[in-house]
């Protein structure tokens, strides 16, 4: 058992979140057609692919790496009777290609950080329409000199960042700034560590004397406890951006 995957990928989210925000990422994008065509990238359990089913009648094509969530995206839009708009696509990120210019917005909420931040937005550029829109949420600094146990927490991800400098990456690859804005704490918890907190609470019983199974409870525990003791150091940030009509510079 990929003991990992059966906690992570149980929960209702696979990373912080929530539908309010899908939402107020989606509002702005103010230019789309009626029917937008939607790539949603390390989709996870689906939750931001199901409201954004909801909030678009358009289709959306729905990209992870492990079955256990392509499953759970299907049961979830079916459930929803939303099925018929949505596609799966089970695919390593780093393999994707997709023709050109072929949807009007490319989704990735804690997720494009599998390509790198920078390396992902070059790559998904290619695949927006002129015009078509990228939101992204990604790990950010809410202030400097983080303490030393927020940096050990976060060393194994080194392209965190200040607000401001990923605005600076995002302009360098040519995309405008459409707006921004840092998840609330409560994202992370509802529905990420309070269910994870409950599911690591029943798996102790199950799991006890496996020690590859104590590492992954101990290693979530740690996470959740780092985000409760420093929460006001870091989050996620969502950026919407948005591909400009006529080439501008930008490579
Ligand atoms: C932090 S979770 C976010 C999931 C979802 N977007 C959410 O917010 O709940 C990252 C997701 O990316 C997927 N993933 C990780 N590496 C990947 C890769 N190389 N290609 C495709 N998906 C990947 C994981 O399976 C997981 O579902």
């Amino acid at each position: 058992m990929d003991y990992f995957i059966e906690l992570y990928g149980s929960l209702p989210r696979a990373g912080p979140g929530d539908d309010a925000s899908t939402r107020r990422a989606f509002e702005m994008m103010t230019a789309l057609p009626s029917a937008p065509i939607i790539l949603d990238i390390g989709c996870g359990p689906g939750r931001q692919t199901i409201e954004l089913l909801r909030l678009s009648r358009g289709r959306v094509t729905a990209l992870d790496l492990l079955p256990r969530m392509m499953e759970r995206v299907r049961e979830a839009a079916e459930q929803a009777g939303l099925a018929d708009r949505l596609e799966t696509v089970l695919m390593d990120m780093n393999d994707m290609e997709f023709e050109p210019s072929s949807f009007d917005i490319v989704w990735s909420e804690g997720a494009i950080y599998f390509l790198g931040f920078e390396k992902g937005l070059r790559k998904v550029k290619e695949y927006v329409k002129p015009g078509g829109y990228v939101a992204v949420s990604e790990a950010v600094w809410l202030r400097p000199d983080p303490p030393r146990e927020v940096l050990d927490f976060w060393k194994d991800y080194p392209e965190i960042d200040t607000v401001e400098r990923k605005l600076e990456i995002v302009e360098q690859i040519g995309y405008e700034r459409v707006g921004h804005f840092t998840l609330p704490a409560s994202s992370w918890t509802e529905l990420y560590y309070d269910p994870m907190a409950e599911r690591i609470a029943q798996l102790e019983g199950e799991w006890k004397g496996i020690p590859e199974a104590k590492d992954v409870l101990a290693e979530a525990r740690n996470e959740i406890s780092v985000f409760q003791r420093f929460s006001s150091w870091f989050s996620y940030a969502f950026f919407v951006l948005r591909k400009p009509e006529e080439p501008s510079g930008g490579e």
